[in-house]
Formats: structure tokens, sequence, C-alpha cells
């Protein structure tokens, strides 16, 4: 794990060591919500011409958080007209698929969610066959193995037999086999990773990023005890940019073809944990409210095969994610927009 002053360049030395196929020179990412456009800003970091396609995109949060770089476009991608003349007009070599319902929203309404995280799935997968597109990744979620998440032990490694337990991880298990299925000439990816926090756009990501960076915007504030809500304490917690590693390495590596693999930091994050990183990041109190106990990530075959760690430990994410929602837009998106060396 990185220090707090070592992450951003740790981060960038790992998304460039185990790169295979450096012919990756156009991507289109769908869903332009706290994943997607992570995945954006790694891609275009790593001087990749980048498309970011979205039902309903916000364009300010894309140019915040991913630079002004990024192209990005109107499109539902379960519409099969509208991904077929994406992928033709962009002719991406590969596609991070991470548009998605998730968690509380696809608990209402799950015959949406189906569309979105499963159909919408086949859609992409349909699409990128008929172009030619050699490689889809797709983000899933550990919600997929269920109630085996209630744990403690062992770590859920991706031989684990999923039994997800609500409408999301279904319609999200549902996604992965659409992409087999559909996908079976391409080079398929599949990614599953734990709960992200980072900076997001209003009214999406999930829930743990939305609690976070309430959190973080109290103690910015001066708040000098800080509630964190929602019982995040014994959670996975993953910041948003490893995230976008991990798609980048998972999209440039030959040999994560045709696999699955759990994205996260391996461990979970106590309640002390959480006290003492919003102490070190801003010198705050704080107070957790409830906890839950999941079972870590086993996290080595990402390890192994994609080069990937999560290299931002809890406090330098929180630190980083207090500068990026604390300053004016430009100087956020000038911040991000460096290449990767
Ligand atoms: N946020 C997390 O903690 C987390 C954890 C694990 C996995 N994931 C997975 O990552 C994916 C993205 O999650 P997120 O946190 O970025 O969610 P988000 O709500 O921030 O963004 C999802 C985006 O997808 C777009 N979208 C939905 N349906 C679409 C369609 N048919 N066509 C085009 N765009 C569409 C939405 O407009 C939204 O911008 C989800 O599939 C989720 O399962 C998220």
């Amino acid at each position: 794990m990185s220090t707090l002053l070592g992450a951003a360049s740790a981060l960038r030395a790992a998304a460039t060591a185990t790169v295979e196929y450096d012919d990756v020179k156009r991507a289109v990412v769908t869903g332009a919500g706290l994943v997607g456009t992570h995945v954006a800003a790694a891609f275009a970091q790593a001087g990749v011409d980048v498309t970011l396609a979205d039902v309903n995109p916000d364009d300010r949060y894309v140019e915040r958080v991913a630079g002004s770089e990024v192209l990005v476009v109107r499109c539902d991608v379960a519409d099969t007209g509208q991904i077929q003349r994406l992928f033709a007009q962009r002719t991406p070599d590969v596609v991070v698929h991470a548009a998605g319902m998730v968690g509380a929203a696809a608990q209402r309404e799950p015959f949406r969610a189906y569309r979105e995280n499963a159909y919408a799935t086949a859609c992409v997968a349909d699409g990128a066959r008929r172009a030619g597109i050699r490689r889809v990744c797709l983000v899933s979620s550990l919600a997929v193995y269920g109630r085996r998440l209630a744990r403690t032990a062992p770590a859920l490694a991706e031989s684990t037999v999923p039994r997800p337990a609500t409408a999301y991880g279904r319609t999200k298990l549902a996604g992965e086999l659409a992409l087999a299925a559909v996908g079976a000439d391409l080079e398929v990816v599949v990614l599953r990773p734990s709960g992200i926090f980072g900076e997001l756009p209003a009214t999406r990501g999930g829930v743990a990023a939305g609690v976070v960076a309430r959190a973080v915007r109290r103690a910015l504030a001066g708040s000098q005890r800080v509630v964190l809500e929602a019982g995040l304490a014994g959670t996975e917690m993953l910041y948003a940019p490893d995230v976008g590693t991990a798609a980048w390495l998972a999209a440039t590596s030959r040999r994560a073809a045709g696999h699955v693999y759990n994205v996260g930091t391996g461990h979970v994050a106590s309640s002390d944990a959480l006290r003492a990183a919003f102490t070190r990041a801003f010198g705050v109190e704080l107070i957790v409210d409830g906890a839950t106990t999941q079972a870590p990530l086993n996290v080595k075959a990402a390890a192994s095969d994609l080069g990937f760690e999560a290299r931002w430990d809890l406090a330098a994410a929180l630190h980083d994610l207090g500068l990026r929602l604390d300053r004016p837009a430009t100087t956020v998106a000038a911040t991000v927009q460096g290449r990767l060396t």
C-alpha cells in the first residue's frame, strides 16, 4: 500500500508495468457514472482515445474527473441500433462496459435493473462482435457472491459458486452470463469490484460512495465530529481511481482473456481503521454508525495475472477525495489530465 504522498506515482507505475497489448489506441467506456468515468480517466491518462457513452451523461462531472479529452456521447447501450452506430463511428479496440444500475435502485426496480445490467450487456457484446472489436471487459460486482459475503472467512475467490441474494446481484450475474453467451467469439474479461468510493456524480454511484462523500464534505466544512452512516465499517472499500487502473490492466493484459477477477483491497475496513483514516486525512473524530460483517475478496488472481494491486490506502484516498471535492472544477481537471509515462 502506498503512502499519502506516494499513492499517485505508485498507481502510475502499476498501470504501465503489466501492459501487454500496446496497440490499445481507442476505447469505448459505457456508463459515465462513478466507475465508468474513473475508467475513462485511467485510459485517457494512458494516452488512449476514449469515448464515454451514457444515456444521460453529466458532461461537467466527466470533465472534472476525466478531463476534457474524453469524448462524451449520449447513447442507450441497451438499444442495439444505438450501440452498433457508436461502435461503427468510434471503432474501438476495446470496450469497458460499466453502464448499469446499482444496489438500492436495482432492488426497487428489478425489471429495469435486468434491462440495464443484463440485457444491455448482451447488446454491448453483440455490437462488439458485429464490429469486430477484440475485447469487452464487464464491470460486474461482488454482489454476485450473495450471502457468502456475510461470512468472515475464507476470503471469496473467483471459483466460489455465485449465489446472489438480491435483485441487484442476480441481474449482475445475468450480465456475466449474457457476456459469455453472446460474446463467445470475443475476448471477454469480467471484473467483480468491491464497494467503491470516490468523487461521484449527483444522484449516481453506489451507497458507499455517497456515504463517504457526505462524511468527507462534513469534515471539509469544519465539523470536528463526523458521522459515517450506513454500516460501512466491516465492508471492503476501494477508491475509484484503483478501479480505473484495474480496468486498464484488464483491457491490456493478454492472459486476462476469458477470466473473471475480483477487484478490491483484499481486506475489509474495520471501524478502527476508518476512524484512524479520517483522523489522519482531516484531523477529525469519526463516529462510525453501524457495522457489517463481510468476507473480503481474494484478490490474488488480479495480482498475478494483471499485476493489479489497490494502491490507495484509506487515509490517502480520503485525503485525495477531500482535495477533489474542495477544488474548483478547472483545477481538479488539470491534476488528472497528465498522461501516464
Ligand atoms: N459503485 C459501486 O460501489 C460498485 C461496486 C461494484 C460494482 N459496480 C458496478 O459498476 C457499474 C457502474 O456503477 P457506478 O457506481 O458507476 O454507477 P453510477 O450509477 O454512478 O453510473 C452508472 C451509469 O450508467 C448509466 N446507464 C445506465 N443504463 C444505461 C444505458 N442503458 N445506456 C447508457 N448508460 C446507462 C447511467 O446513466 C449512469 O451514468 C454498475 O454496473 C455496478 O454494478 C459498482
